[in-house]
């Protein structure tokens, strides 16, 4: 593998996560996002995970100093030009990742592998946009990415077999254990994941019981670390619904019609942690009472 060089797209939690793994593990990562306040927080949230992390003894402060001199932030797709791997982490929409790809394509090298971090959208339509879908592929990370262990790997219809070879490698590189799977809605994990949180929150609408018997009920009855209703607030409710409109529409199945309740909080912009306020209410990212 000869990947030392990688392009995050994207600072949110996806992205950022992303991008920490990788200088942790010794790769050089250049963060981009619109607007250099995203990538400043970012960043500023790294430091602060790295510095518990020096408390802890998981981490001395010159590997600190040293993953964090790995980071480069970036508003400007020219610094692309020099990596070897791209993965995009922005919001889902087709037309805003094809068009990342397409003006990502005239500037990086011809040997860099362009990858999507896509939860809900076809790898295959994302990449058809591009002279060379061959090189593209679906990078599948998990919330929170640097202790989630799973990488899913993402196979287009026009992916190479190499590809998906230097896929796995570079998963195991960033400490993952990876799956691979064929561009189907969900892959194998939000296939099953996300319509057990919507169900949770059918359940909650339908007055079956309260978000905490929910989660509790979850947490000790099938030992789950977090409930579906928590783990919807983690991950995002508009990203729940957007995975589930797009399993409605592609499956045409009634079992996949996202729940009300899930509608309504994403129209209130309750999407969870990220705003604040979802099933439960946050501080600092932390639940309160
Ligand atoms: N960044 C870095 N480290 C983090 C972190 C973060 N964002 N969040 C937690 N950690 C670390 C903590 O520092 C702690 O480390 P330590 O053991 O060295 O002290 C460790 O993880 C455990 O954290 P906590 O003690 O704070 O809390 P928990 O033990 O309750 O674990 C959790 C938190 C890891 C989030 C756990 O509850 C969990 O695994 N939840 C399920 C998460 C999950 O299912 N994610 C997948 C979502 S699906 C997805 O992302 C796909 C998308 O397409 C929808």
């Amino acid at each position: 593998m000869n990947i030392k060089k990688i392009f995050v797209i994207g600072a949110g939690a996806m992205g950022a996560g992303i991008a920490q793994t990788g200088i942790t593990k010794g790769f050089d990562v250049v963060l981009n996002d619109i607007d250099m306040a995203f990538v400043e927080r970012a960043k500023a949230n790294m430091e602060k995970t790295f510095t518990k992390n020096v408390e802890k003894g998981k981490m001395t402060e010159e590997d600190k100093a040293a993953a964090l001199g790995r980071l480069t932030l970036t508003t400007d797709y020219a610094l692309a030009a020099d990596c070897d791997l791209v993965v995009e982490a922005i919001f889902e929409n087709y037309d805003a990742k094809q068009n990342i790809f397409k003006a990502l394509e005239e500037i990086v090298r011809e040997d860099c592998i362009l990858a999507t971090n896509t939860s809900s959208l076809s790898v295959t339509r994302i990449g058809s946009v591009l002279k060379n879908p061959a090189r593209f592929i679906g990078l599948h990370f998990f919330n929170p990415v640097p202790v989630m262990k799973l990488l899913e790997i993402v196979v287009g219809l026009k992916t190479s077999d190499e590809l998906v070879e230097a896929a796995k490698e570079i998963g195991l590189a960033l400490g993952k254990t990876p799956v691979v799977a064929k561009d189907n809605p969900g892959f194998i994990v939000n296939r099953c994941l996300v319509p057990y949180i919507n169900e949770g929150i059918n359940i909650l609408s339908e007055g079956v019981a309260c978000p905490e018997d929910i989660d509790t009920g979850l947490k000790l009855g099938a030992n789950h670390p977090m409930g579906p209703l928590e783990l919807g607030d983690l991950i995002g409710l508009d990203i729940i619904l957007a995975v589930m409109e797009a399993f409605y529409k592609d499956f045409g199945d009634p079992k996949y019609r996202p729940s009300s309740l899930l509608k309504k909080m994403v129209d209130s912009k309750q999407l969870g942690q990220k705003t604040g306020k979802g099933f439960y209410t946050y501080e600092n990212g932390k639940k309160v009472k």
